[in-house]
């Protein structure tokens, strides 16, 4: 698996490929994590790539595997939308996995989408604060962020430009934007950076450009080339990685 920087790459032939390596991923980080922490803290993004692996791990081998009782299942980001709402990436999850495994409702903590955002983004940060007992200044750490890529280079609810991207001090904020131009909650750059593994999933013809500005370029004006933890690794089908310029192997 070649590395460009610290940062770990894998093509995969398809997207349904990728899923599956992003799924047996998962169950090995939990696998891991509960063997030598007792806990697994997993932190999902929304949108369509995420949702075939979501749903791989409602099915065996995954769903008999995960150690549930000991996983705890937090959002990177989430439109201020109702749960059943077509676009919540809470709904998408329970549709997809969250409803047919052995998760206990304590185990799993939806962003607050109350109005206004600001709110909401408080009492995720708080929720944060008492769940990994932060003292003040502290910042969380997820054993494992699943990450997507947008066309325009963002991930999780950090777009480019955006005033979010520079904070320091908070753990989630709300902002507007994105496809569709809602309300959102997502967390910061100080969170998904102390994360202990970060992986994005990108799929598809329409990211060979970011992937190359984001990897290749090191364009640092893009979100996603800001997500820099200790352990990184990138899963690009095909498509996605047909626009860099070194092969993968
Ligand atoms: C969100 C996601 C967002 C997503 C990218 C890619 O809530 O919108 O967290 O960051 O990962 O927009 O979305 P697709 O996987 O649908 O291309």
């Amino acid at each position: 698996m070649p590395v460009k920087d610290d940062i770990s790459i894998t093509r995969l032939p398809t997207a349904p490929e990728l899923s599956r390596f992003a799924a047996d991923l998962i169950l090995d980080s939990a696998l891991g994590h509960v063997r030598s922490d007792g806990r697994f803290t997993l932190a999902l993004s929304g949108g369509s790539t995420p949702r075939p692996t979501h749903r791989l791990l409602a099915e065996e081998p995954h769903v008999s595997a995960m150690p549930w009782r000991d996983t705890f299942v937090f959002w990177v980001d989430e439109r201020c939308v109702p749960p059943g709402h077509p676009v919540s990436n809470y709904g998408n999850a329970v549709e997809d996995f969250i409803q047919h495994v052995p998760l206990e409702a304590r185990n799993v903590f939806p962003m607050p989408t109350v109005s206004p955002a600001a709110f909401g983004a408080s009492r995720y940060e708080a929720q944060l604060r008492e769940f990994f007992g932060l003292p003040p200044g502290a910042v969380p750490r997820f054993d494992l962020v699943v990450l997507g890529l947008g066309t325009d280079g963002h991930t999780a609810s950090l777009f480019p430009g955006d005033p979010s991207l520079e904070d320091r001090e908070r753990l989630v904020l709300a902002v507007h934007g994105g496809t569709p131009p809602v309300d959102r909650l997502t967390l910061t750059l100080p969170v998904l950076n102390n994360s202990g593994e970060a992986v994005f999933l990108v799929s598809g013809g329409e990211k060979a450009g970011v992937v190359r500005a984001a990897l290749e370029d090191r364009d640092f004006t893009l979100p996603a080339a800001r997500v820099v933890p200790g352990k990184i690794q990138w899963l690009l089908d095909c498509e996605a990685a047909s626009g860099l310029s070194k092969p993968l192997f």
